[in-house]
């Protein structure tokens, strides 16, 4: 590995191709006989740093239209909280169904199960069959994995009946020193950023963008009204900008005072402190309560002049979605990724029908979109959101600061890169933005 990262580092691309591959190589894991490790405790307390392993595995075979990666950065996305702590499934479910697919998509159901599902790092290897990338070509990745086998995918490929997410439905993921991903997931590095700035928008840029630009998803237009829920988090952080870019008008919604200046950082003006407002929107358990969706809706119009959210950007889940229904403007769309905080939701229903407004259910991206989201990263237009890095040996805390929303934007993980700061390939571009690359760091 050692020389492998030398190669990298020494600019030595052409050399990689003539390397070995190391037989094993260090990976973030969970273990499928710690399953139970949570039984009985609250979802809080299940802590990622109990159940996430850094453990020597084999390098897996490569297949056909597959490429092998060294992975220089990744990131922490709130799936690998979700595998990490076992919840709402154990993700060895997914790698046993995959398994049985086929003699190739076996080698997916381990005992061990390496996470992650984003990564910026340089081809290894490629298998049989792929002309479009070669073996020191610079990428990051999506973690769309799709077969095609079946018509259904071939107009959107997250229809492909056999879609899965890599790293969290598939096994080999970006948390480790290698990659094992489909040559459709790569799309090029934006050369002015750092392996572990370039690593941190993927998942949770593309899933914003198919969510809130797509005609997949609200397909948003200059001038609408969105309601972002979350803006400085993962998704959220990218929600905003796409709003922004894209000449919508966000209305922020964060909990703290530190989260609402990192809005404004991003360009945002109409910004709700839901912790300083105060928001209950649940009585108790079971009912919820519509005095104080009315609250927010009309903290939303005195912030907007009197505008509803022609776009709700769901994705709390069972917390807010009553209210999110409530407050789309008549013929609005709530559009919904996720469920935080629960997924069984419940809204009233009258709202809805009445007003003649639209829930959409979004899923991360197709190939086309997180290209286009990529893009948008590489030409300056959206930025990386990163504002905290730690090595691959600290995942587990890193993924605990993202389980306890103790973090800002998104966190990023060092794979083989032995420091932070290296691989920009321009520097001119990046010093035209180095302000907006930074706005989450140290914060
Ligand atoms: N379907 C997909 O393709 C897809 C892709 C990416 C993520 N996801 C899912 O989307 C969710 C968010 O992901 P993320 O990366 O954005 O996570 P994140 O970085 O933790 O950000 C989520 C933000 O939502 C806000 N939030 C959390 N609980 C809330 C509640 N009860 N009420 C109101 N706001 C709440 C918090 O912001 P404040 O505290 O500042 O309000 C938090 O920072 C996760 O469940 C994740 O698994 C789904």
């Amino acid at each position: 590995m050692q020389k492998i990262l030398d190669a990298i580092l020494a600019d030595e691309r052409d050399a990689l191709a003539h390397l070995p591959v190391p037989e094993t190589y260090k990976g973030m894991t969970v273990h499928a006989d710690e399953v139970n490790l949570f039984d009985g405790m609250a979802t809080a307390d299940k802590d990622p740093r109990r159940s996430l392993h850094l453990d020597e595995v084999p390098t897996p075979e490569l297949g056909p239209g597959e490429a092998l990666v060294a992975v220089m950065a990744s990131a922490i996305n709130y799936n690998t909280v979700w595998t990490s702590i076992f919840e709402p499934l154990s993700t060895f479910g997914f790698l046993k169904r995959y398994g049985k697919t086929s003699p190739l998509a076996s080698r997916h159901d381990q005992p061990y199960h390496v996470v992650g599902s984003d990564l910026a790092g340089v081809v290894l290897r490629t298998g049989p069959g792929v002309q479009a990338w070669k073996p020191g070509d610079e990428v990051v990745a999506h973690c769309l994995s799709v077969e095609l086998e079946s018509p259904d995918g071939h107009n959107d490929t997250m229809l492909d009946p056999e879609q899965r997410i890599w790293g969290f439905e598939t096994n080999f993921g970006g948390l480790a020193e290698l990659a094992l991903v489909k040559t459709n997931q790569l799309m090029p590095k934006p050369k002015h950023l750092t392996w572990e700035e370039a690593a941190s928008p993927g998942l949770v840029n593309s899933t914003a963008y198919r969510q809130l630009v797509s005609t997949n998803g609200a397909n948003m237009k200059q001038g609408d009204t969105v309601l972002i829920w979350g803006a400085s988090g993962g998704l959220g952080s990218y929600a905003t900008q796409f709003a922004l870019n894209g000449g919508a008008i966000p209305v922020c919604v964060v909990s703290s005072e530190e989260k609402a200046e990192i809005c404004r950082r991003m360009g945002a003006e109409l910004i709700i402190n839901r912790n300083a407002e105060g928001y209950r929107f649940w009585k108790d358990e079971h009912e919820q309560d519509p005095r104080e969706w009315k609250r927010f809706g009309a903290k939303i119009r005195e912030l907007t002049g009197g505008d509803d959210p022609d776009i709700v950007f769901e994705h709390p889940g069972r917390e807010t979605f009553g209210a999110s229904v409530y407050v789309a403007r008549k013929g609005g769309t709530i559009v919904t990724c996720a469920s935080t905080s629960g997924y069984m939701h419940s809204y009233d229903n009258r709202y809805l029908w009445m007003n003649l407004k639209r829930i959409i259910g979004s899923h991360f991206a197709n190939y086309r979109e997180a290209w286009e989201a990529n893009r948008l990263i590489a030409k300056g237009k959206i930025h990386p959101t990163l504002s905290k890095v730690y090595s691959l040996s600290e995942t587990g805390q890193a993924a605990r600061d993202v389980q306890s929303n103790a973090h800002q934007g998104k966190v990023g993980v060092l794979c083989l890169a032995p420091e932070e700061g290296l691989g920009v390939r321009d520097p001119e571009l990046r010093a035209r933005h180095l302000s907006d690359i930074n706005r989450f760091r140290g914060v």
